[in-house]
């Protein structure tokens, strides 16, 4: 795919794709990163709330469900259901869960590494988030497994592995919905310390998230919050056993993690694309967008932009600055997840420095077919078995 972007930057970087498909619109592709970041900082310009990917799979009650996920909302009403959950978002708050991720962090590897191999997707990168978002959520720990096989169930409905389809992923949803539900009710009579508490009660003008919007907001958590840093995570290890000279430089001067996980973003770019639709006519790079027109915007390009960054092509942990766009380009729905995620990345590196200093991969990686997640379903690894 890099050749591909590099030349669309350089020949096409606002390229009109028809789909072969009849009956199905075409789309603009938007490869170069200040494109990318003027789409994303004008949501009245171009909607999350009009039409998304998602939504051609889906029937008209799904649209009226799904657009109460703030994903799918446009400002004003976007930015009141964000400043809402915002609170439970903020440096402080998430730097509360670091302990906890450490924990998992080990947790995890206890649990492997006397064996001397693994498959660092379904034995590390999968549940690993999972569980942390489980802890945000206060959700029960027995209900982890449960959880855990919902949240597989959702991904890579594309990819014919998995044998599931967009109607299943819509049952799936429903039983996340139910689930969600059930939360709000445990945590009304049992009030804790976590996110879903926070989140049901009052804010200072007396409002509160209506039932359904709690229950998107939790099954939007378990959508975003998983399948982007498994796969940051996983694609991540991948880089390092494709460019070992990196991770022994890690070995060799730990502080270089500070810059590691927003490398790893840059460079896995976990979310490929993200669809808005233009709201009026109007002219990027010297293109006539129509009103109605679907426009596509590609991170893992832009996070290569020979215009921004220096020597993109290279992974360089000690990357500094790293303006990167893996988190989205800057607008109102910029990742609600960019401290924590960068967290959970650059605690699990750390841990595994420490712990499988010499890991290595033992067998092919494969990849998940998906336009959506740059994803990676199996990573055979193996390393010097220890207690
Ligand atoms: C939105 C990337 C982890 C929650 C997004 C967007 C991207 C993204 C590209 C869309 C931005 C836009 O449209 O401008 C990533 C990556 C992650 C990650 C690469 C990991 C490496 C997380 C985590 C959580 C999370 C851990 C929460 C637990 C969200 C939410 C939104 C979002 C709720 C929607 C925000 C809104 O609509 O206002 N993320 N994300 N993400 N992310 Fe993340």
């Amino acid at each position: 795919p890099d050749e591909g972007f590099r030349r669309l930057r350089q020949e096409a970087p606002l390229y009109w794709h028809e789909d072969p498909n009849e009956g199905s619109p075409g789309f603009w592709a938007v490869t170069k990163y200040d494109d990318v970041v003027h789409v994303s900082r004008h949501p009245e310009l171009f909607s999350s709330h009009a039409r998304t990917s998602m939504f051609d799979e889906f029937t008209d009650d799904d649209i009226a469900l799904y657009r109460l996920m703030m994903l799918f909302m446009d400002p004003p009403q976007h930015s009141r259901q964000r400043g809402y959950v915002n609170k439970g978002f903020t440096p402080r708050m998430i730097k509360q869960l670091e302990e906890h991720i450490r924990d998992v962090s080990h947790q995890l590897i206890d649990d492997v590494v006397e064996r001397g191999e693994a498959d660092f997707v379904r034995d590390i990168s999968a549940p690993f988030p999972l569980y942390v978002i489980c802890e945000l959520i206060g959700a029960p720990v027995e209900d982890r497994n449960k959880l855990f096989d919902l949240s597989n169930a959702l991904i890579g409905f594309d990819d014919p592995d998995y044998g599931t389809s967009a109607e299943h992923a819509r049952d799936v949803s429903a039983e996340i919905l139910g689930y969600a539900h059930e939360l709000a009710a445990y945590h009304r009579e049992h009030p804790g310390d976590d996110i879903a508490t926070k989140l049901l009660q009052p804010d200072a003008d007396g409002r509160v998230l209506s039932a359904d919007e709690f229950a998107m907001f939790i099954l939007l958590l378990i959508m975003a919050g998983n399948e982007t840093t498994r796969n940051g995570a996983s694609g991540g290890m991948l880089t390092f056993f494709q460019h070992p000279d990196q991770w022994r430089r890690l070995l060799a001067n730990r502080g270089l993690i500070k810059t590691t996980a927003d490398e790893v973003v840059r460079w896995v770019s976990p979310v490929n694309l993200f669809r808005r639709t233009a709201m009026q006519d109007t002219e990027v790079r010297g293109r006539q967008i129509k009103e109605g027109d679907k426009v596509v915007i590609f991170y893992p390009s832009a996070n290569r932009d020979e215009d921004v960054f220096e020597n993109p092509y290279t992974f360089d942990v000690g990357r500094d600055p790293n303006p990167h766009i893996g988190f989205g380009g800057g607008g109102p729905h910029f990742c609600l997840g960019t401290h924590l995620a960068r967290l959970e990345l650059t605690v699990l590196f750390e841990v595994l420095l420490e712990r499988m200093p010499d890991i290595e991969q033992a067998g092919e990686a494969r990849r998940l077919r998906s336009n959506f997640i740059n994803g990676i379903k199996e990573l055979p690894v193996r390393f010097t078995p220890s207690k």
